[in-house]
């Protein structure tokens, strides 16, 4: 599938990287394209644009954005340019304040999470919640000694989740379907419990897996 990576930051370069890997067409959109010049040589099937060349070019759009940004960054790609489009959202509400004792500060709350403020404003996109809740490096096909980890997702649009659920078997995780955007309030803050032994005693390499 054609694939538009919005932004360039560990995540935009590594679920990029992951797309090519995997056969698929990749345009990463950013306002900085400099900063992808040593990724470019790495990854040279790929192509850079603007975030609304890219988002015009993609059946599919990776968000990976600052989650503060997430909005401003919809609106510079184009309203009309969503339209009818896949939108993985990777991003958090991380508030732009320091961790207490390892734990992230949200600019959202319990009852709201940010993926449900995107779906409502650009309603005209379909939103699934996915990668937020592991760190870039373990995204595309991590090796765990406890087998395939589980990507927690969740949105409105039942084609778009089950389009989603195949990229992720692709890049070696077992999806568990978690409902509708309101299921985000739970999916947000799986990154705050993710990040904690990172901050507090610097591991990193873990994911979450759903036993039954
Ligand atoms: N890092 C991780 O391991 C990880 C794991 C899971 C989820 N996440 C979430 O994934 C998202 C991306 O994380 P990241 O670590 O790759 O990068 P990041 O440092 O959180 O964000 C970097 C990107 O944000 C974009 N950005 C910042 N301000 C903007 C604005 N005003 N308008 C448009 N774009 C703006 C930049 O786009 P340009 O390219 O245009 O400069 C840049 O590429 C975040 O929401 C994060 O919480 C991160």
């Amino acid at each position: 599938m054609k694939v538009g990576i919005l932004g360039s930051g560990d995540v935009g370069k590594m679920l990029a990287a992951g797309f090519l890997k995997h056969g698929h067409s990749v345009m990463v959109g950013t306002r900085t394209p400099y900063k992808l010049a040593e990724w470019i040589k790495k990854n040279p099937q790929a192509t850079i644009g603007g975030s609304g060349d890219t988002t015009k070019f993609a059946e599919v759009i990776i968000l990976a954005v600052k989650g503060v940004a997430a909005r401003d960054a919809l609106i510079a790609a184009g309203v009309s340019n969503l339209a009818g489009k896949i939108v993985i959202d990777t991003c958090n509400p991380i508030a732009e304040a320091p961790p207490v004792n390892g734990v992230l500060k949200y600019f959202t709350d319990i009852n709201e999470s940010l993926m449900e403020r995107l779906q409502r404003e650009f309603s005209g996109a379909r939103f699934v919640k996915a990668f937020n809740s592991v760190g870039a490096a373990s995204m595309v096909n991590p090796q765990f000694k406890g087998g395939s980890p589980t990507m927690f997702i969740c949105g409105n649009d039942d084609a778009a989740k089950k389009t989603v659920t195949g990229f992720l078997g692709q890049f070696g995780w077992e999806t568990a379907d978690m409902g509708k955007a309101e299921a985000a309030r739970a999916i947000e803050p799986l990154c705050m419990l993710w990040c904690i032994p990172g901050f507090t005693r610097n591991e990193w390499s873990h994911a979450f897996k759903l036993l039954t």
